[in-house]
């Protein structure tokens, strides 16, 4: 149990809410955990039909707690900041429930590479997606490797996840990352509305259906893959000049390391 995700259920939808906003919503390992159980819950909760991935605040999810990723770095800290020992990350990519998520403002990094485990995804026109792990001196994880390549193709996933570039809500949507860019004072609205939809269709056809459509054995074998990559950059020399440049509000100076 964290204060930092709220979970409410209501009408067959589980409504999950990040709501760290005075830390832009950044993931702990409480908010991993608690959202993990909650994904990974509502397999066995009949009244369940599908979840809703909210972010309080003006952005939606800042991306793994950076002061995290340095605890990890330093050899303390919970080995959940690691790709493959992430709850959420787990739950997300064996679930069978649909997810619907919205998108205000920024998502970054596994704000990001959550979205491509969900189902419809609704973002503000003026949104912004940037995964810059490679800034960091990390690798992609969730299967977004080959997911984001599968998904918008080689070239433009490379700009994302090598060069970090922003890619804006339009954008997104045009490029099959969301259904539909709406303004986001419509945002909520339209997510879950179609949250509602989809918890009034037959619970077992949606699900077979969505299993049908994901190729959760090749999802997971990446992931396995990044995750070897993900402990080594986490670990890393490059990583730890990474962090400490965020925690000190400079860019960081790859040079200085070896
Ligand atoms: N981890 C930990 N803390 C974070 C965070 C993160 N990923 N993202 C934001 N925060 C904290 C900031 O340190 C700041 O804390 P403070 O008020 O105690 O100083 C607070 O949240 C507000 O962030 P701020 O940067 O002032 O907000 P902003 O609106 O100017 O910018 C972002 C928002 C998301 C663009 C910016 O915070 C950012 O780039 N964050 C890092 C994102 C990132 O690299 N994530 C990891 C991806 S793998």
């Amino acid at each position: 149990m964290t204060e930092h995700v709220l979970i409410e259920k209501a009408g067959g939808v589980l409504t999950l809410t990040l709501n760290r906003p005075e830390k832009k919503n950044a993931i702990t390992a409480p908010m991993y955990r608690a959202i993990g159980e909650a994904i990974d819950g509502a397999a066995d909760d009949p009244q369940v039909r599908c979840v809703l991935l909210l972010g309080a605040g003006d952005i939606f999810c800042a991306g793994n707690d950076l002061g995290d990723f340095a605890k990890v770095n330093a050899g303390e800290g919970e080995a959940t900041a690691r790709a493959d020992e992430n709850p959420m990350l787990g739950a997300l990519s064996r679930a069978r429930i649909p997810l619907v998520a919205a998108v205000q403002g920024r998502a970054v990094g596994v704000g990001v590479t959550m979205l491509l485990h969900c189902d419809l995804v609704f973002i503000a026109e003026d949104a912004l997606l940037t995964t810059p792990f490679v800034n960091l001196a990390l690798v992609p994880e969730a299967a977004s490797s080959m997911l984001l390549p599968q998904r918008i193709g080689h070239v433009r996933a490379f700009s994302m996840l090598v060069l970090g570039e922003p890619v804006d809500g339009r954008t997104a949507a045009a490029w099959g990352l969301a259904n539909a860019a709406v303004p986001v004072k419509d945002l909520l609205a339209r997510a879950t509305a179609a949250a509602e939809q989809i918890a009034q269709r037959p619970r077992a056809a949606v699900g077979a259906t969505k299993a049908l459509m994901i190729d959760q054995a090749a999802i997971a074998a990446q992931m396995n893959e990044e995750a070897v990559y993900f402990a080594q950059q986490l670990a890393s020399a490059e990583a730890k000049e990474a962090f400490a440049a965020f925690a000190e509000r400079r860019a960081p100076d790859f040079t200085r390391v070896a």
